[in-house]
């Protein structure tokens, strides 16, 4: 079986390493700071096979030579919002994890594909990429994924019809400015656009961008975790089974969308080299000024990482 080490045994890593296991994608390797969590964790999941039907199997440990030659190691390790906070309020401790973390995985799987979880989401995959050294196919972020199936179940939620029928496209970065595309959100391909009025599309995609505060004011301890664990394992599998599957992901653009030098969030073709093409879509003014926005702020925090 395929190899997928998780970094972080929190609730987003613990829970995509049982997403991981349940869907048999590879067998899973749990790595965290903290002694006997990755471990008991590993543990319970191993328990929980037989009942669930499946022979991947769990490794929980605090070492990374049990990561050795994983195709896909998945970064969640780092602090999540609490009440009142903003995933920009994380920058410092979580760069300092990224980048120590990021030196760790390099050493023992040096062709991996690494997917970042981490908050604030853009900025740590600008802290991955420069720790890795790694071509930016091979690195690339969480966050269109998650905000889109946002997206998509509250218009299924709005129109009263299955979610496998809705599509949507968040682009930007994974923060307040992020870019919702009504354009190109649609129920069984019809623009949603045509279904709902501008008033009831404008309230979904503000629902959309508060996504995650909206859990963590609900939560009052922490921050999302099935929805997010469901998009990175969403990726991962793209990437294992080579299903050159179209999704928005944070990836670093050179001039794409008039961009340069920035992870943001864009369509991406992902397969066995992690990301095999950046799509490029038309954007409306409008759109481009949001989308040129939204990477304003990514810039904005990347200045605040050079200065840390
Ligand atoms: P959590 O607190 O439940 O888990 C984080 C884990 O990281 C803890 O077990 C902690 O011990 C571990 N950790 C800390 N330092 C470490 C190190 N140096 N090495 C290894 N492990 C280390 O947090 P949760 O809810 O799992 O969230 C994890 C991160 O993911 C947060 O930064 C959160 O903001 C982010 N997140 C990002 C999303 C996105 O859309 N990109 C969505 C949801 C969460
Ligand atoms: C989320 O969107 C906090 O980034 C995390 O749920």
């Amino acid at each position: 079986m395929k190899k997928v080490t998780v970094v972080g045994a929190g609730n987003v890593g613990a829970t995509a390493a049982q997403r991981l296991a349940e869907k048999e994608l590879a067998d899973v390797v749990l790595v965290d700071i903290v002694e006997g969590v990755p471990q008991g964790k590993a543990l319970d999941l191993n328990e929980a096979a037989p009942i669930e039907k499946h022979d991947a199997y769990l490794v929980g440990t605090n070492i990374y030579e049990d990561t050795k030659d994983s195709e896909i190691v998945i970064i969640t390790a780092g602090i999540p919002r609490k009440p009142g906070m903003s995933r920009d309020d994380l920058i410092s401790t979580n760069a300092g994890i990224m980048k120590s973390v990021t030196r760790e995985i390099v050493k023992q799987s040096p062709d991996a594909v690494i997917i970042i979880v981490s908050n604030p989401l853009d900025a740590m995959c600008h802290v991955a990429f420069d720790a890795s050294g790694f071509p930016k196919n091979r690195v690339i972020g969480m966050a269109g994924v998650l905000d889109s199936a946002r997206f998509r179940a509250f218009i299924a939620m709005e129109l009263g019809v299955s979610v496998e029928n809705t599509h949507a496209f968040v682009l930007g970065g994974h923060g307040d400015t992020m870019v919702p595309l009504p354009r190109y959100s649609t129920v069984a391909g019809i623009p949603i656009t045509e279904l709902m009025s501008e008033d009831r599309i404008n309230a979904l995609v503000n629902r959309t961008r508060n996504g995650g505060a909206e859990i963590v004011s609900l939560l009052k301890t922490g921050s999302a975790y099935y929805a997010p664990a469901s998009a990175a394992v969403e990726m991962a599998e793209a990437i294992l089974k080579d299903k050159k599957k179209i999704l928005p992901c944070a990836a670093y653009l050179e001039g794409e969308y008039g961009i340069n030098g920035l992870f943001i969030g864009v369509p991406v073709k992902l397969g066995k080299n992690g990301i095999e093409e950046i799509i490029q879509i038309t954007l409306t003014a409008d759109e481009q000024k949001a989308l040129n926005r939204s990477a304003d702020a990514v810039k904005e925090l990347v200045e605040t990482l050079k200065k840390l």
